[in-house]
């Protein structure tokens, strides 16, 4: 395999359509919004800039990674694919919009992924008629820095699709790991519930963000706290994965603090909007 589409180009789109073209992959990048496409490139030029200035990269790659990347607002781009990557809004019935399209659109052989952080690669496949090809490949954000990929097989996903999928992963410089659908996959299923413990004790006034934080960065040698990364993910994103938790599992251990809810209802989201658990005066 060494044709790559991506879809959507938003925050993790951009950074898995630099991680492939860095590899030598020929990427088509897709989004519907144009706007989207050339704030994309424009990262990803400043991102490769940073790599050379580190030395990671040679100070002539830049030119052949960009040369290797292709933008553009039509899905028809996928036809050309090997592996599609699909990075679009967190929305089910936009996924499911694009699969049963990718269904059609993409060479009968392709693989086709999805970066969902919470949404069912089963109900995703059974859109496409090729739910054995159909798998997922969650990268984590910052995705050229860093090295996890949780590799998520729907109930049909063959073992050959993984295996195609997880030596991807790999030669990109990843590491992979191998996990089963069910709601949260692995990351999510343990992260937020250490994020909604963490809301329950700024609620019942246990300790305040700052000193909740401290512990878990210092006495478990965590790099952020968690509600430093509750604001860097999003309050509406960390409330939407744990109703799908809660939802998908069908406990109440699961159940979002109430804090988090009202966080959230008030705009308060976090890095995003300027203030979360923090205060971030630049927004
Ligand atoms: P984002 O909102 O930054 O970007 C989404 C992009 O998709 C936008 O540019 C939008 O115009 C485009 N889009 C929407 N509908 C489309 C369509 N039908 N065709 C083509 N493009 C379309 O979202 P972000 O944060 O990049 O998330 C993308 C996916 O990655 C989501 O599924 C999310 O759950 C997942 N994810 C996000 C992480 C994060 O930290 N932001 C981490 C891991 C996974």
């Amino acid at each position: 395999m060494t044709r790559a589409a991506v879809i959507g180009a938003g925050t993790m789109g951009n950074g898995i359509a630099h991680v492939f073209a860095q590899h030598g992959w020929e990427v088509a990048l897709v989004d519907t919004v144009p706007a989207a496409l050339e704030k994309a490139g424009a990262t990803i030029r400043a991102n490769l800039d940073r790599q050379v200035k580190k030395g990671t990269i040679a100070p002539d790659a830049p030119a052949q990674v960009l040369a290797r990347l292709k933008t553009g607002t039509s899905l028809e781009a996928a036809a050309g694919a090997d592996l599609v990557v699909e990075a679009a809004s967190e929305n089910p019935a936009v996924k499911f919009a694009l699969f049963e399209q990718l269904g059609r659109i993409a060479a009968p052989d392709a693989i086709l992924a999805t970066n969902t952080s919470s949404i069912s690669i089963t109900e995703i496949a059974a859109r496409t008629g090729r739910a054995d090809k159909v798998i997922g490949m969650h990268f984590m954000n910052p995705v050229p820095v860093m090295q996890l990929v949780e590799v998520i097989r729907g109930h049909a996903t063959s073992d050959a699709t993984t295996a195609a999928v997880m030596e991807t992963a790999r030669a990109l410089g990843k590491v992979p790991v191998e996990v089963h659908d069910y709601p949260g996959f692995v990351s999510n299923r343990l992260l937020l519930p250490m994020i909604n413990e963490a809301i329950f004790c700024v609620m019942e006034g246990v300790a305040t963000p700052e000193a909740i934080d401290t512990v878990m960065k210092l006495g478990m040698a965590h790099p952020m706290g968690p509600l430093a990364l509750a604001d860097f993910i999003g309050l509406d994103v960390c409330l939407a994965i744990l109703d799908v938790l809660h939802r998908g599992l069908g406990d109440d251990k699961y159940r979002a603090c109430p804090l988090l809810r009202r966080m959230v209802a008030a705009g308060e989201l976090g890095k995003k909007t300027g203030r979360g658990f923090y205060v971030y005066p630049n927004g």
